[in-house]
């Protein structure tokens, strides 16, 4: 057969999970918790099924999460969302940028990815007909070259993707950024697609700054996001998508192809979950004492850290001190030989560009960080 994705294998998630079981390794490697989630929401989850929230839920989603969901964006972004017409609740956030892409896109279509870039993007653009047109983010702080991103658009330019806070690098977007972002697209008819999955997780007194503050931007994009990193629940598979009504309406006639719609308990839960506000809330003190410990553990091994992580729940570090291996080989000696998986950074460039960079992700118990890195204590400085 023809394949639609031939330069594609497994994703490195994969292989760096399925690696870290064969070899007993501690996974700092795939973006997902270790600690269990709150008892709270196990508790309103199961009473969902108990009081019988088990057969289809509306296609766009149960009334009250989305209502829930309203409230909370426009309280905390200032924006005006309505429930009905701009909200769908999704299966996860990789699953709402699928189909997004698949709203607005046409066979011979560009898209603007800023890389490293979470690794659904450019498949889901090509599967699309289109074309991702890559940018370099600025090494070693990965900010945003916007004299680049302004020559790169063409008439054939459909969309740009962008993700703050930002997986892998931690960036988070500034309010200069979203400024810059207006004045390159404003005169143009692309489309922002806002991968906003870490909104939550802005450390050290940032504030996240998401298209639904900026009217000017929001007219014109898809915002994602997912219960997945907000509540530690990975394995749900949970997220929604919020568009202007008229982009909203087109995104959900792809949606009722796709899945129609996503597990009715959860959504029941999740919205008497939301009326608790500390539960996200308090993410960025929660994940800055785990991104600190980390870092003061960091101190003492051979690694170099270019920058503190701003945002998302990923630390970059640097081995230039240890060896020169390319960083695929170097994830996968660091997993055999010291028994700690992490992902190598090319992994999130289309042309493998290897800034000898390897990413934690410290979403973990404090005694999970501690004993990876009592293991990588053994590493020596070349
Ligand atoms: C930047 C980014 N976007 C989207 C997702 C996907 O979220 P979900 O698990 O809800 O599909 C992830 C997950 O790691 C991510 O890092």
């Amino acid at each position: 057969m023809v394949s639609k994705l031939p330069n594609i294998g497994t994703t490195i998630f994969t292989v760096m999970s399925n690696l870290a079981k064969e070899h007993n390794a501690i996974n700092l490697s795939q973006g997902f918790p270790d600690y269990p989630i709150s008892p709270v929401l196990v508790d309103l989850v199961t009473k969902a099924m108990q009081d019988g929230y088990n057969q289809y839920a509306p296609m766009i989603g149960v009334p009250e999460l989305r209502i829930a969901l309203a409230e909370k964006m426009n309280k905390l972004y200032q924006s005006s969302i309505h429930p009905d017409t701009e909200i769908t609740i999704t299966p996860g956030g990789t699953y709402a940028i699928y189909a997004a892409f698949t709203t607005i896109l046409q066979a011979g279509d560009e898209v603007i990815v800023l890389e490293p870039a979470y690794d659904s993007y450019i498949p889901t653009i090509e599967t699309n007909g289109a074309k991702a047109i890559c940018i370099p983010l600025r090494y070693p702080d990965y900010s945003v070259d916007w004299e680049l991103v302004k020559a790169s658009i063409t008439a054939k330019t459909k969309a740009i993707i962008i993700n703050t806070p930002h997986n892998p690098t931690g960036y988070v977007w500034t309010h200069d950024d979203m400024l810059k972002l207006d004045e390159v697209t404003k005169d143009t008819s692309m489309y922002i697609i806002s991968d906003e999955v870490y909104e939550h997780i802005t450390l050290d007194g940032r504030t996240h700054e998401s298209v639904l503050k900026y009217p000017s931007l929001f007219a014109r994009s898809i915002v994602i996001y997912s219960f997945g990193k907000v509540f530690h629940t990975t394995g749900w598979k949970m997220g929604y998508c919020v568009a202007p009504a008229e982009l909203m309406n087109e995104f959900r006639k792809i949606h009722q192809f796709l899945s129609f719609t996503c597990n009715t308990p959860m959504q029941v839960a999740l919205a008497q979950f939301l009326t608790d506000e500390n539960e996200y809330l308090l993410l960025p003190s929660f994940f800055e004492q785990k991104r600190n410990l980390l870092l003061e553990l960091l101190r003492d091994l051979p690694f170099t850290i270019h920058q503190k992580a701003q945002g998302s729940y990923f630390q970059l570090a640097s081995y230039e001190k240890i060896n020169d291996m390319p960083d695929k080989e170097f994830a996968i000696w660091l997993t055999k030989e010291y028994g700690v998986a992490t992902i190598p950074v090319s992994a999130f460039n289309h042309n493998g560009k290897d800034d000898k960079l390897i990413r934690f992700c410290f979403a973990k118990k404090d005694e999970t960080l501690e004993l990876a890195c009592q293991r990588l204590s053994k590493l020596q400085q070349r």
